[in-house]
């Protein structure tokens, strides 16, 4: 039974040792060790790496955990050799980066091997994959913290690529992105979404409803556009008139009501009824009288008024 027991453990080491030999591509023996002997300024991005999640070998799932470094960078043997002063140091086998000779998807591979599923379930086809946006474009898995995955620091990172919304985060009315309060990821998941715009949720407004759920009703007497999209209505990034408006009230109201008995052209009693408009309704704004824009519970609710 003993003797059984030592011939099976040493014919799996033997066949678990001749594998690894046919298929050894040649990693470095001493690990990180090998990388930071010149790779090792304090100050560079490389040595913070140590203090990263990626660092831990006690979990197994780590890339420390089986061929350190080149876990990513892949097995880099002629990276590390002695060269000559004239010569041209070979590069490892994966760089990271946008202007790395390493094509976007190969890097990205390396990534997924782990990362596949969760809230990656849609990457592939998503926007920022079709663009050929790389994992590292966004991450930097190098630093002690990534600052995409800071509420406070994220924007930047996304703002280097989308100006657009850097603009608009300068307007006066702004969701209070610069406060920290809210980022770029309570309502876009960039790794891929089912919905458009690369939006958490299936929707505009259950994206919204997410935050603002008294906007989600039911209300007694709904406003058809509430219902359908809040951005008829808003912008999320910024604007220059209050609560994220696309424009003015009551402008906002005309782009789809242009009512018999309300005046047709502000200001003007063009389109009212009568020789004489009715003063009353002249020069007002809509939200004087219909201020439940968003949905009424009021039993004579029904004209939004109340
Ligand atoms: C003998 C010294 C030496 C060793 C050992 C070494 N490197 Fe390098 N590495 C260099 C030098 C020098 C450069 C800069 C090359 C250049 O800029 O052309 C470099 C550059 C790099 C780059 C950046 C390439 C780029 O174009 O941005 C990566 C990534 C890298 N090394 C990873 C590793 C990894 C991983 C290991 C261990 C498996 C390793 N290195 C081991 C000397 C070394
Ligand atoms: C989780 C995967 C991963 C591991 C493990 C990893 N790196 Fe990197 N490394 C990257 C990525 C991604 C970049 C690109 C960083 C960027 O663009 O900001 C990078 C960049 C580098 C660079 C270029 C730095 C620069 O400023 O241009 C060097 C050198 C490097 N790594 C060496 C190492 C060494 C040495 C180790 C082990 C101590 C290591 N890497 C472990 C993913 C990894
Ligand atoms: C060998 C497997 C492996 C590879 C390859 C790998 N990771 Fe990871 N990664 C992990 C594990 C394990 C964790 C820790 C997860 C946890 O704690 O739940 C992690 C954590 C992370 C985190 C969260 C870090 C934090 O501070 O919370 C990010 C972001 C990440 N990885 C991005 C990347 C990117 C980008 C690459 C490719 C450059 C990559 N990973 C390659 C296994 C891997
Ligand atoms: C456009 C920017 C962007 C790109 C590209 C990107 N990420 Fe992320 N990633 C984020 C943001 C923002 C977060 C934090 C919030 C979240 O989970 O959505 C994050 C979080 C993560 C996390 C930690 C959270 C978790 O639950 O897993 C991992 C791991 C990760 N990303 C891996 C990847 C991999 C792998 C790729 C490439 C296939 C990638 N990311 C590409 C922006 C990006
Ligand atoms: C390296 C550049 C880069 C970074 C960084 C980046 N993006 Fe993108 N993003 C792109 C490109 C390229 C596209 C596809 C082309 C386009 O629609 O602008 C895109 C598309 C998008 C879209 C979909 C647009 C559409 O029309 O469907 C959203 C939403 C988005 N990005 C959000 C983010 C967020 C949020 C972040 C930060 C967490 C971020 N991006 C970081 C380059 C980037
Ligand atoms: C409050 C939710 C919310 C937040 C926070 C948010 N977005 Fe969006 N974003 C949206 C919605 C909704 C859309 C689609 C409607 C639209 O185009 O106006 C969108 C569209 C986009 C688009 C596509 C624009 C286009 O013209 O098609 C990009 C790029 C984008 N967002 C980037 C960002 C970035 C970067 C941040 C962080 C600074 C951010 N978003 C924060 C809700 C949000
Ligand atoms: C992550 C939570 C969150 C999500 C998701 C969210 N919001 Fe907000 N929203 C806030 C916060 C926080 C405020 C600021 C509240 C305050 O200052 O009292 C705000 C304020 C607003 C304001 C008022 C702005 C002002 O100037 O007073 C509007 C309008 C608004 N959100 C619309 C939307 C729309 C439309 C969506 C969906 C595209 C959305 N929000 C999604 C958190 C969220
Ligand atoms: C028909 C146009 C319209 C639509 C559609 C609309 N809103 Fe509004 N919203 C307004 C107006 C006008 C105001 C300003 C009210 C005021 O100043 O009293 C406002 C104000 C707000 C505010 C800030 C004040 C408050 O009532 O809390 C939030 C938050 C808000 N809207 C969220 C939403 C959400 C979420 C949706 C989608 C479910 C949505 N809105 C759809 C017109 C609209
Ligand atoms: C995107 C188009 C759109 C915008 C913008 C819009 N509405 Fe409406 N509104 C509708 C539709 C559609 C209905 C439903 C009409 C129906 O049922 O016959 C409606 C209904 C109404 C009603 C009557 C409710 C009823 O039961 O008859 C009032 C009052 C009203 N809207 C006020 C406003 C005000 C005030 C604004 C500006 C803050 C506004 N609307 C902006 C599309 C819009
Ligand atoms: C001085 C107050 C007042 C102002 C200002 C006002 N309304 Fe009205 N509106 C009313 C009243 C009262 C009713 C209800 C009439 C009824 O029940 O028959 C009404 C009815 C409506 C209806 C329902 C029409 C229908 O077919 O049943 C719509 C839509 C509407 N208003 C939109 C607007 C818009 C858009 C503006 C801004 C351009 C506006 N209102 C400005 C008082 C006002």
């Amino acid at each position: 039974m003993m003797v059984s027991l030592v011939g099976l453990i040493v014919l799996i080491f033997a066949s678990g040792y001749a594998g690894a030999e046919e298929t050894d591509p040649g990693y470095a023996k001493r690990g990180e060790k090998a990388c930071l002997k010149c790779h090792s300024d304090d100050e560079s991005p490389v040595a913070k790496f140590l203090k990263t999640p990626h660092a831990q070998r006690a979990d197994g799932r780590t890339p420390f955990a089986a061929h350190d470094c080149e876990s990513c960078h892949g097995a880099s043997p002629e990276h590390m050799k002695k060269v000559e002063e004239s010569e041209i140091r070979p590069l490892p086998a994966v760089v990271f980066g946008a202007n790395s000779a390493t094509p976007v998807d190969q890097q990205n591979e390396v990534c997924l091997g782990c990362h596949e599923g969760g809230v990656r379930m849609n990457w592939t086809g998503s926007q920022h994959q079709a663009a050929d946006t790389s994992c590292a474009s966004c991450h930097d898995v190098h630093a002690a913290r990534d600052s995409i995955l800071v509420k406070k620091t994220q924007p930047e990172v996304c703002y280097t690529c989308h100006v657009e919304q850097r603009a608009d985060s300068h307007r006066r009315s702004t969701h209070p992105i610069e406060e920290g309060k809210v980022t770029c990821s309570d309502c876009h998941n960039s790794h891929g979404s089912a919905g458009p715009k690369l939006l958490k949720e299936i929707s505009v407004n259950d994206t919204c409803y997410g935050c603002h759920a008294e906007k989600r009703g039911p209300f007694l007497w709904e406003h058809a556009p509430v219902r359908d999209d809040c951005s008829s209505c808003h912008t999320p990034h910024g604007s220059n008139l209050t609560r994220l408006l696309k424009a003015r009230t009551p402008y906002l109201c005309q782009e789809c009501h242009q009512e018999n008995y309300h005046p047709g052209t502000l200001y003007s009693g063009t389109g009212l009824a009568g020789a004489s408009p009715n003063a009353r309704v002249l020069g007002k704004d809509c939200m004087n009288c219909h201020p439940k824009v968003h949905g009424s519970n009021h039993p004579s609710g029904t004209r939004l008024t109340r």
